[in-house]
């Protein structure tokens, strides 16, 4: 694992952007699998502010949605899919045939994974994956267990991820999470993984110990052989 340690939010924001921006130069049709919340928003405004002098070098690129609450209204503006849309879809002008995405309130969770995979399997693997972590090591949402999920699936979501400040923000409380599962985020060709904030400094330390566990899902990605984990100096 490459680990970068940046001064700052806007240095790790600024690095991550540039390696995203060399791959897409180079293969324009990449899919990427972006997560939500505070961890990669710099990086999004980072490529939106490239689309605006450089557009083409979008112009093939698709967008898949890395998780989502669930049992929410999608226009919440908390959803991780007002999100993605304000963020990427709408800015890159990613249209619906480049962009794979969990409904929010779908009637029938189980399909709704059913449905994604597919997806993925016609269109996959991932090119580059954008991950934040979460203050329980939860990856997606992919939740500390006794054992992992393989494929999209529906997630029990455990009480750190319930605190989140997007759940704060949102109307209601979600029933579950949609998620990618970990072989979707492991099969990925890159990952990029960004730690920031003070109160990240648990989970990191944990995760720097590279001891490899399902109660610590962020720790499998120790076992993938181009991973870059980009650390601001608040998380250390
Ligand atoms: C969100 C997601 C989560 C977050 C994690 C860190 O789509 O997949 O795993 O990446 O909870 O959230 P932030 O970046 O807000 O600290």
């Amino acid at each position: 694992m490459n680990l970068k340690y940046c001064a700052d939010y806007n240095e790790m924001s600024q690095s991550a952007y540039e390696s995203i921006i060399i791959d897409l130069k180079e293969h324009p049709s990449q899919l990427i699998c972006t997560a939500t919340g505070n961890s990669p928003t710099g990086i999004y405004e980072r490529l939106t502010r490239h689309f605006d002098k450089d557009p083409e070098c979008f112009k093939n690129l698709s967008i898949i949605k890395l998780d989502e609450w669930g049992g929410i209204d999608s226009k919440e503006p908390s959803s991780c899919e007002s999100y993605i849309q304000e963020k990427l879809v709408q800015p890159l002008r990613i249209p619906r045939a480049r962009y794979i995405a969990f409904d929010s309130n779908p009637v029938s969770p189980e399909e709704e994974c059913r449905r994604i995979q597919s997806e993925i399997e016609h269109k996959g693997p991932i090119d580059i994956c954008v991950l934040g972590i979460g203050q329980n090591g939860h990856i997606g949402f992919n939740e500390p267990a006794d054992s992992l999920i393989p494929y999209s699936h529906l997630a029990k979501l455990a009480p750190e991820s319930l605190n989140h400040q997007m759940i704060n923000e949102l109307g209601g409380e979600p029933s579950y999470g949609l998620t990618l599962g970990m072989a979707d985020i492991l099969q990925s060709k890159k990952i990029i993984l960004c730690i920031t904030g003070a109160h990240k400094k648990e989970v990191i330390q944990k995760f720097l110990s590279k001891k490899i566990s399902t109660w610590l899902p962020a720790s499998f990605l120790w076992l993938h052989s181009n991973v870059t984990c980009y650390i601001d100096s608040k998380a250390i």
